[in-house]
Order: C-alpha cells, then structure tokens, then sequence
C-alpha cells in the first residue's frame, strides 16, 4: 500500500482520478486495545464493517482473535488468513450451503439463529455436531440507535423461550443469546434494557446459558452524534450481565464493527464541478458515502490545500459521480466559500461502512487506498483506562428444566 504523511500531501503530487481511501492502522489499534482493556469479556471484530486487509492485520497486531461474520466468503477471508482465529457465524439466516462451508470447509462451530427453521438448518448441515455453539438472537428495542436493527431479525421475547428450550436441548455444548441494540446506539442504557428483557425471557424458559452476546452497536463521533464516552457502555453491559440468570461461569462477548474501525477511514474526493452551495464530487452514494447519502449523516469534512483557505465556512451539499438522484448527501458539510473544481476535500470518519459498501455502478468506484499516520479526527479513546475484571455473579443461576 502506498503512503502519505498527511492527505495533504495529495495536493503536492499527481492524485488519482478516482477518490483515495486513507487507511489508518494505528487507529484501528487504539480502538482495539481500548477494548481488550476495558471490555470485559470476549471482542469479537463485525467483519462487515470494513473487511480490507489492513483493517485485519491491525486488529491482529493488537491482539483481536475474534470475528463476526455474515457469510461464508467472509469466514473464508478469516480462516486463510489466521489459522488461530475464533469465527463467528453470527448471520441469524445463512443459507445451507453457506452452514456446510462455514462448518466443514472453515471449522466454524459458532452460528446465531433466530427460528427453529433456521436451527434445524443448521442442525442438518453440520451432521447434528456435538460441538457446536448456538446463540439465540433476540429483537430488542432500536430508539437509543441512530441506524436501528430492529425489524428484520431476532426472536419476539413471546416466541424467545421455546425457541431457546428447543436450542438447549439441541446444543450439547454451548447456548448463547445475543441481540443488536442498533448501528450508532446514542444510550448506553439501551444495553441494559436489552439484557433485562433477554434476561426475561431466559427465566421464563428456565434454561442454562453460557455466553452472553451483546453484539454491535458502539459508537463512533459523527458531527451532530458526540456519543457518552465508551467507558459508559461498558459499565452498563457490565451492570447488566451482572443481573444476568444465567451459567456462574458465563461469557459475555461483543461484536463491535462500527466502533473499532471508523475513526480509521477517511476519503480524499475531488471537486468536479461547483453550483453554488453544491458540490459534485468522484466519490458519493455507490462509493464510500454511503452513510452520508442514504442515512443522511453529517460527516467531517475539510478542504486540502497547501495554503489553507482563509474564507470562511459556510454549508455545502455533496453530489456523487453517478446518475442517480439518490447520489446526495445533504449533509451540511462545512467548507471555505472559496471551493472550487479540483480542490480535494478529506471526509472523515468513513472507516465503517465506507470502502465496504462501494460498489461499481455507471463505472465509478475504483478507488486508491493510501496509508497515513496522522490522526485529524475527534476520537473516542484517549488513555486507555485501566483494566475492569469480569463482574461477579449476585445469584446463582436457575436450576435447568430439563426438557
Ligand atoms: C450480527 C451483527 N453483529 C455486529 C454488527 C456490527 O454492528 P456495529 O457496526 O453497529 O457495531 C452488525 C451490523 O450490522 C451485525 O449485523
């Protein structure tokens, strides 16, 4: 991967026609070992977020063994990639081909459903295996979520204990539950809602689990979007878990995605052309805005140039390459009055959900990913704070009903 010192230095040399990806490593590793420092159980990394390489070789380098993923080309890029890496199939509706793969071909052992159609699935794929970890996703509320997850999958907390009495009976080895409180969750509370209400649920169906999963969910700093600090998150999952009736020895786990990568991304675009208060950009919808156009959130933005603009700010909106109307960001996006064609422009925050979601409609989206070492951009970790131990459980868990 080429480098830069700052996205600056674009300015100096020939940039390519297509928008750069800056890829910031050391970002990636000061979100990760925040998190081995201060999560108090198992992280495992949302694959989906971002799969670039770099992205994975930083969360190695500090020390994330764990990955979430959707499907079996994913699992396929972690398991030849790291041979002692622990995969998660966490999709609640995989298809069987992708369980067969997944279990036979990658050794994953791990897989979340939220229907017994889908256990029995899964159940027939791996030949009934004795070793396998099933974890029960729950539908949760999604109002502390900027992006809320909560229509399309999860178990209803009516249908949640049958669905986990017949999961026990079926896993000899390991029962989880998990959920996901919704992309950019503003509330760390909501983390402590859902684990009542799953908690609910375990006792009414008077089952034993082992691993708690409180999925994805963390935040990142957005403008408009400054989240409560991360450690807030983790003091209400721990408070949370902790009220938990479930196995004395159970694990809690996560499933960051959005949190670990998206201070370590950001896009230099070009300005093809400017009609007043709007700009049309090498970069948009298709590409890696795709939050900023589809979801409508602000991201920072600023202009690169060697000598810095003096004008003063004002609010632009953004238009990408393609044809399609869709392709807009409203934003508003602070820029100097002065912009104007072939000034490159550095959006930040697009580590998550920015290079992964680019696609190659009406031709545009190659784009050049350069290394920097800088770091520009508002960040949720500062010093890492010391290390918090695993809580200690108030009660005993239920006796099993064995059923
Ligand atoms: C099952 C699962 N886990 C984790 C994540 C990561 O979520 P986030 O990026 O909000 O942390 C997602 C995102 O969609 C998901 O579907």
């Amino acid at each position: 991967m080429d480098s830069v010192l700052s996205p600056l230095d674009l300015t100096a040399r020939e940039a390519p026609d297509g928008p750069v990806a800056i890829a910031r490593p050391h970002r990636v590793r000061a979100a990760a070992t925040w998190f081995r420092e201060n999560f108090p159980g198992e992280v495992f990394y949302a694959v989906k977020a971002n799969p670039s390489e770099w992205v994975l070789d930083a969360l190695w380098e500090a020390g994330i063994r764990g990955f979430d993923v959707a499907s079996d080309v994913e699992a396929a890029l972690i398991a030849n990639k790291f041979k002692d890496a622990q995969i998660a199939f966490m999709h609640p509706v995989k298809s069987r081909r992708a369980i067969g793969r997944a279990f036979h071909d990658y050794g994953v052992k791990t897989f979340a459903l939220d229907s017994e159609d889908e256990l029995d699935k899964i159940l027939a794929e791996t030949g009934f295996a004795k070793d396998l970890t099933l974890v029960v996703r729950f539908a949760v509320p999604g109002d502390g979520a900027a992006y809320p997850l909560t229509r399309k999958f999860g178990v209803s907390p009516e249908e949640a204990p049958a669905l986990l009495r017949k999961t026990r009976q079926a896993s000899e080895e390991m029962l989880g539950v998990s959920f996901h409180v919704g992309s950019q969750c503003m509330k760390p509370d909501a983390y402590r809602t859902a684990m009542d209400g799953v908690n609910r649920a375990i006792v009414n169906a008077g089952v034993v689990v082992d691993i708690v999963d409180v999925g994805g969910g963390f935040p990142a700093i957005y403008p408009g979007m400054s989240p409560r600090p991360m450690i807030e998150y983790v003091n209400a999952i721990k408070n949370g878990f902790e009220e938990m009736f479930v196995a004395q020895n159970a694990k809690l786990w996560a499933e960051p995605g959005r949190a670990l990568v998206a201070e370590a991304g950001s896009t230099v675009t070009r300005v093809e052309l400017r009609k007043g208060d709007a700009l049309y950009l090498n970069d948009g919808a298709f590409g890696t805005l795709f939050d900023a156009t589809h979801l409508n959130w602000a991201f920072p933005a600023k202009l690169l140039r060697q000598t810095p603009s003096r004008a003063k700010l004002a609010p632009f909106r953004l238009y990408g390459p393609t044809c399609d109307s869709m392709d807009a960001a409203a934003g508003p996006f602070m820029l100097p009055t002065d912009i104007q064609e072939g000034d490159l422009i550095e959006i930040g925050s697009l580590g998550a959900y920015g290079t992964a979601m680019g696609t190659r409609f009406n031709g545009f989206g190659e784009t050049v990913t350069m290394e920097s070492n800088d770091s520009p951009w508002p960040s949720m970790y500062g010093e890492a704070s010391s290390v918090v131990a695993l809580p200690k459980r108030k009660r005993a868990p239920r006796k099993p009903k064995q059923a």
